[in-house]
């Protein structure tokens, strides 16, 4: 019908054309003007209706091309297209995509831009664009050079909020330390060929959208944890010589990506433009929200960092769900080395770290020299966190004179005694002259983790902390709950206890009053060195996050056609052919990082998990080994009986009970996990040896 008005139109306008014949004859003044405008209209309209009449016939051509196709291996198909049909409205990014509310661009659309529908056999899939065919061409790969001049880092982190002058001034202060590591590590690899790789950095809890709640706490005692290990990250990608993008907000993140406009449902207008993008909890979840199937599609290119860790069980969705697990924070379905922790407590996830300052030999000689036996400084800038403390306080100012670093604006704060000589929230450096002076550096259990205690021990105090008896944990503690971990925290700082410990390093129950009194006399009359682990250093984090970079890998994900393959990664190769998590079957197992060489198979007691186990014998848990010892052969190997051998769902898989002569191996490679125990099993374990001072490489690892 539409046809028939504009053809009849369009004669009109010849009859319209004589008239101006007819005109023209009575004005021939306006004669040249009328007749160009006139026959502009006429042909602008001709070829209005020649396009019009175009589209018609390839709609009434193509009615059954764009008939919604029934194939098996496009199941969600239908649904999807009802989908649009009813919602395509809802986001400007479909129309961006050129999705106009017929059913040909609902399939187009569907069949191309995402992957729900099967390619359409009519479509010109050679003059598509790249986002389309989902065929990236690989770039030349390129060779990553050691930088130590960092003022392009620090140009490229920018200027605005407290926070970022906070990173900027450490970035400064540990610039020459960076650089002479640099030189360190470059030597030590030996033109070892290392691949520089295109990097993203969004620093999620920075952004505006999330609240940016640390820049005002900043300057008032507030947690810098954070700050100090994003300043570090980004310090050791660009001395590690990558291509590094720093996003701080979402407008940066949607422009690195390449988000379409609209409201997020979309997939990216391109190919993912990074191999890797670091970030936190706040950040996948902004990723999440502007990202479309594109995260899932990408999954594997992240890293989330994550100071108290993710447990498996915890991060895989439907099993959170369904057995308790589900917290604010989980189930994203990442493999759980993709989570990055700040001390390695969690064997399941990669331990990322940050440095602590380094003394040379000369500083260390004075520091011997200055300290002051009797004087202690106590960890804790908040008045909040000396509450209820008086006291320890009492007794500890019994022997020594004790000396706080708590934020207040005018008068003293008055959960700080008046004997402790407070000297008020201190610039690092005149932090670092106190610390260099005070023979203890003294926690009262908050905060966790943090730090501060690796810093006093490098500038030569010993470390008093509390036992925790029973630990803390997400189950009985306030600040653990809702954290994606039920990870047991036996002291203020497990790591210095674990890791360091004596002399370095005193743990006690404070309140044994002769236990804790015990200890400071024992304090008083030490003599210890200054004290920075290997894996704290800048060398130290440059070699792991090196390491990292070029060998913890996972493929992309099958990019020609994800309709079927879906997401895969060597690095996470499932056993079974569940697809609940969109990771593709029978994969021929990748080359081993850490090398197989390094795999010492265990057995836990019932009850103990596999960090435990490993931790015992001297070694550390590998997850990425689970892999290989998941199977009939292993339990052969180690002799076990059992009636039933089953594949199952369940985090403390591959494992045997004993008693009821029951094995069963694990299903699900997402769910294999160090941190699970059961009572009644006993669990088959993937140890690996450690180098000193670097737990989270293996000696082969580099
Ligand atoms: C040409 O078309 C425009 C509107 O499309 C109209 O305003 C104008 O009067 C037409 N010119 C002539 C000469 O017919
Ligand atoms: C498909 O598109 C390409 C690139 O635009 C073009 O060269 C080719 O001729 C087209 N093929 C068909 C069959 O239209
Ligand atoms: C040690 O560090 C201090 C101050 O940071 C510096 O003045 C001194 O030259 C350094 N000594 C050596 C031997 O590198
Ligand atoms: C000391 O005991 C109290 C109460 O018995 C308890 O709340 C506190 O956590 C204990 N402190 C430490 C450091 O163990
Ligand atoms: C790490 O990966 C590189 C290739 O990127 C390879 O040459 C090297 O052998 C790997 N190292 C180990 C210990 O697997």
């Amino acid at each position: 019908l539409e046809v028939w008005v504009f053809v009849s139109c369009s004669c009109r306008s010849r009859v319209g054309a004589q008239e101006v014949l007819w005109d023209m004859s009575i004005q021939p003044a306006s004669l040249v003007e009328r007749i160009q405008a006139i026959a502009q209209n006429v042909s602008n309209m001709a070829s209005r209706v020649e396009q019009i009449l175009q589209n018609s016939i390839v709609q009434e051509g193509s009615s059954s091309q764009c008939e919604v196709p029934r194939d098996p291996r496009y199941p969600e198909c239908p649904g999807k297209v009802d989908w649009m049909r009813a919602r395509w409205t809802s986001d400007p990014c479909y129309a961006f995509y050129g999705v106009d509310g017929s059913d040909c661009s609902f399939l187009i659309y569907l069949s191309e831009v995402e992957w729900f529908c099967p390619p359409l056999a009519w479509r010109n899939h050679s003059s598509l664009p790249t986002q389309f065919t989902q065929q990236q061409t690989k770039a030349p790969r390129r060779q990553a050079a050691f930088r130590t001049d960092l003022s392009v880092l620090l140009d490229q982190v920018g200027t605005g909020q407290e926070s970022l002058s906070f990173m900027k001034r450490r970035i400064r202060r540990l610039a020459q330390q960076w650089a002479t590591a640099a030189n360190h590590l470059d030597a030590k690899l030996e033109q070892r060929w290392r691949d520089q790789k295109k990097i993203l950095v969004h620093v999620g809890f920075l952004t505006e959208e999330s609240g940016d709640v640390f820049s005002p706490k900043v300057l008032k005692g507030g947690p810098l944890g954070e700050m100090v290990q994003w300043a570090d990250i980004l310090t050791s990608l660009h001395v590690l010589g990558h291509n590094l993008k720093i996003s701080m907000s979402l407008k940066d993140l949607q422009g690195f990506l390449g988000v379409p406009p609209g409201r997020g449902s979309c997939p990216l207008t391109g190919p993912l433009p990074f191999d890797l993008i670091y970030t936190d909890y706040h950040g996948l979840q902004q990723m999440k929200q502007h990202m479309g199937l594109s995260l899932k599609k990408h999954k594997c290119h992240i890293r989330v960092i994550d100071t108290f860790g993710t447990e498996p069980a915890y991060n895989h969705e439907e099993y959170a769900t369904l057995h308790g697990y589900r917290t604010n924070w989980g189930y994203w379905n990442l493999d759980s080395r993709q989570y990055m922790t700040m001390f390695p407590h969690t064997p399941d996830n990669s331990f990322m770290g940050f440095v602590s300052e380094e003394l040379n030999d000369t500083e260390k000689r004075s520091i011997q020299q200055n300290k002051v036996n009797n004087m202690a400084v106590v960890y804790g800038k908040e008045p909040s966190m000396w509450k209820g403390k008086e006291g320890f306080l009492q007794i500890l100012h019994r022997y020594m004179e004790v000396h706080g670093t708590v934020y207040y604006e005018t008068q003293r704060p008055p959960e700080v005694p008046a004997f402790v000589k407070n000297h008020g929230l201190l610039p690092q450096h005149e932090l670092q002259q106190l610390l260099r002076k005070a023979k203890l550096f003294i926690g009262f259990g908050f905060p966790y983790e943090g730090p501060a205690p690796l810093e006093a021990i490098a500038n030569g105090c010993i470390f008093l902390q509390p036992k925790f008896n029973p630990p803390h944990s997400s189950l009985n503690h306030e600040f653990f709950r809702g954290k994606p971990t039920s990870r047991q925290v036996s002291a203020q700082h497990p790591y210095a206890e674990q890791y360091i410990g004596k002399p370095h390093v005193i743990t006690v129950d404070f309140n044994n009053t002769e236990e804790f009194e015990a200890a400071i006399r024992e304090i008083m009359s030490a003599k210890v060195e200054p004290y920075l682990p290997y894996e704290y250093t800048c060398e130290g984090m440059l070699e792991r996050v090196h390491a990292y970079i070029q060998n913890q890998t996972c493929s992309a994900p099958n990019e020609a056609h994800p309709g079927v393959g879906k997401q895969l990664g060597p690095m996470f190769v499932p056993l079974s052919n569940s697809t609940a998590l969109g990771w593709s079957p029978n994969v021929p197992p990748p080359a081993a990082w850490p090398p197989l060489r390094a795999l010492r198979l265990l057995v836990s007691q019932e009850g103990q998990s596999c960090v435990e186990a490993c931790q015992r014998a001297g070694l550390v848990c590998e997850r990425a080994h689970f892999h290989y010892i998941n199977s009939k052969e292993a339990l052969h190997a180690l002799e076990v009986q059992c009636e039933v051998v089953d594949s199952e769902m369940n985090h403390i898989l591959p494992a045997f009970s004993v008693m009821r002569r029951e094995c069963g191996l694990q299903r699900e490679a997402l769910l294999f996990s160090c941190a699970g125990h059961s009572p009644k099993y006993r669990r088959l374990c993937p140890c690996r040896d450690f180098r000193q001072g670097q737990v989270a490489l293996c000696r082969d690892c580099l």
